[in-house]
């Protein structure tokens, strides 16, 4: 499904991930611990395409990301991926069922039908006229979800999505997770830094210094 291979990215003339290889199935969720500034925020926009590695390959479903016209990376970004952050990036003028449509809008999908269903997935169906500065953390992390699952995109990358969350909050955010990424398949790839929220994923490696650790 993703594989990754040789890849380099540098800033300037600092590297940053120094000859990544990474193979993720479909249906996986993997993630990806490793300490403050070991490259993992660097890597997941790489594989969201948000970003383009400077050597090496990205496939994902065995076209290399690199291959792709500003177009189809747009597309790809838009259509297969959905993106979970540690500050939850809710537009905050809008409501939480707006947030939620957003995907589906940028996508033309018409149903809003399915709004509904993922709010209610996560449980906060009954907040879904209120604005994100309404909900607690742990509230619009779920919305967060609900958002990048809406327009059923293939992967899933969440960057420290617990991050700024308590610890029991995050015990159901990862639960939620880990339940919706397994009833409809998808591919996960979480980064963290925090051993307690890896140890959800059924498989995890590490990165140090800008590489994957054998
Ligand atoms: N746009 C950028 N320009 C220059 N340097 C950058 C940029 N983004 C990241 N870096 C540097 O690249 C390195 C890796 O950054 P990255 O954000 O991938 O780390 P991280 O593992 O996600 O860290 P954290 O756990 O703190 O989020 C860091 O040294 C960072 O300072
Ligand atoms: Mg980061």
């Amino acid at each position: 499904m993703i594989r990754l291979e040789g890849v380099e990215k540098y800033y300037g003339s600092t590297p940053v991930l120094k000859g990544v290889n990474l193979f993720v199935e479909r249906g996986e969720f993997i993630s990806v611990m490793g300490s403050s500034g070991s490259g993992k925020s660097t890597l997941l926009n790489l594989i969201g395409g948000m970003d383009l590695p400077d050597r090496g390959s990205i496939a994902v479903n065995g076209k290399d990301l690199s291959s792709f016209s500003d177009d189809q990376l747009t597309a790809y970004r838009r259509q297969k991926v959905g993106f979970i952050f540690q500050f939850f990036n809710l537009l905050p003028n809008i409501t939480v069922f707006e947030n939620v449509r957003m995907p589906l809008l940028l996508n033309d999908i018409t149903d809003s039908s399915r709004v509904l269903r993922y709010l209610e997935r996560v449980g906060i169906a009954d907040k879904a006229g209120r604005f994100p500065r309404e909900l607690s953390g742990g509230e619009q992390q779920r919305v967060a979800i609900a958002r990048a699952l809406v327009h059923a995109p293939e992967v899933i990358l969440a960057d420290e999505p617990t991050g700024s969350l308590d610890t029991k909050n995050s015990g159901e955010v990862m639960d939620l997770l880990g339940a919706l990424a397994a009833e409809e398949g998808k591919t996960v790839v979480l980064v963290t830094h925090e051993d307690y929220i890896a140890r959800y994923s059924r498989k995890m490696v590490r990165i140090r210094d800008g590489v994957i650790l054998p």
